[in-house]
């Protein structure tokens, strides 16, 4: 039997009208608490990293990665999105087309910190943004239509610098109980989207409530860190 999420789909277009009308219940104005606990793990002794931010809507983890010397770059295809970080971090900032992608645009703080693509996540790749020493993945690869997810990985994995350590948030419930995103993403398909190239390691699994998921009796986030095999 199908898997009840298998054929949702949330168009481009549903995303812009999501921001239009400000139904943004995902947004944290805090740093994801998941990130600040693993961050160690995730820089391992390093400084100076650059962060990817697949899906990055307006997450202020951007600002606070960047105030510590690291560098972001970020893809989102609302750009209201986009200018409300730049505003409510009050950071300058310079807006250029982006050689190579039609119509795309991309929004550099003019400290040069935090570059942020207004495109489809699927349009960029490392010969337009290079690869990458870490990848932070909150409400991303359960945010994207669940048949693009191998698609997805593939992106992924060809972002990643040999180095990189890539922390993704997943999401377990009774897909039967809400429609998604976030999507139901198991353990199980992580490891096969993933499990050829990288190795996984689960850190952090616990219960989780939020009033943003309606309909839910209970559900439960995971933490993982991918890395590349050697
Ligand atoms: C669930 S939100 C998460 C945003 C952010 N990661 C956070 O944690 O607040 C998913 C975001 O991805 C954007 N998005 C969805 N599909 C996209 C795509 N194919 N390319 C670029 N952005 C996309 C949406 O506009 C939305 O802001």
């Amino acid at each position: 039997m199908q898997a009840p999420q298998a054929d949702r789909v949330r168009t481009l277009e549903e995303w812009e009208k999501v921001w239009q009308e400000g139904r943004i219940g995902f947004h944290q104005p805090g740093v994801h608490k998941k990130l600040e606990e693993n961050l160690h793990v995730v820089l391992a002794g390093r400084s100076k990293v650059r962060f990817f931010f697949p899906l990055c809507g307006k997450a202020v983890d951007m600002k606070w990665l960047a105030d510590m010397g690291n560098s972001v770059v970020g893809v989102e295809i609302s750009e209201k999105a986009i200018k409300e970080f730049f505003k409510e971090s009050q950071l300058t900032y310079s807006e250029e087309p982006v050689p190579g992608i039609t119509g795309a645009k991309v929004f550099k703080s003019s400290d040069g910190n935090i570059s942020l693509y207004q495109c489809d996540l699927y349009s960029f790749s490392s010969s337009v943004g290079g690869q990458f020493g870490a990848i932070w993945d909150r409400g991303s690869l359960v945010a994207i239509n669940p048949g693009d997810r191998e698609k997805y990985a593939a992106l992924m994995t060809s972002l990643m610098a040999k180095d990189c350590r890539y922390l993704l948030e997943a999401l377990t419930y009774n897909p039967e109980l809400y429609e998604g995103p976030p999507f139901c993403l198991l353990n199980e398909q992580v490891h096969t989207l993933f499990g050829k190239s990288c190795n996984l390691e689960l850190l952090q699994s616990e219960e989780f409530f939020t009033k943003t998921l309606k309909g839910l009796d209970s559900s439960t986030q995971h933490i993982l860190l991918i890395t590349v095999k050697k």
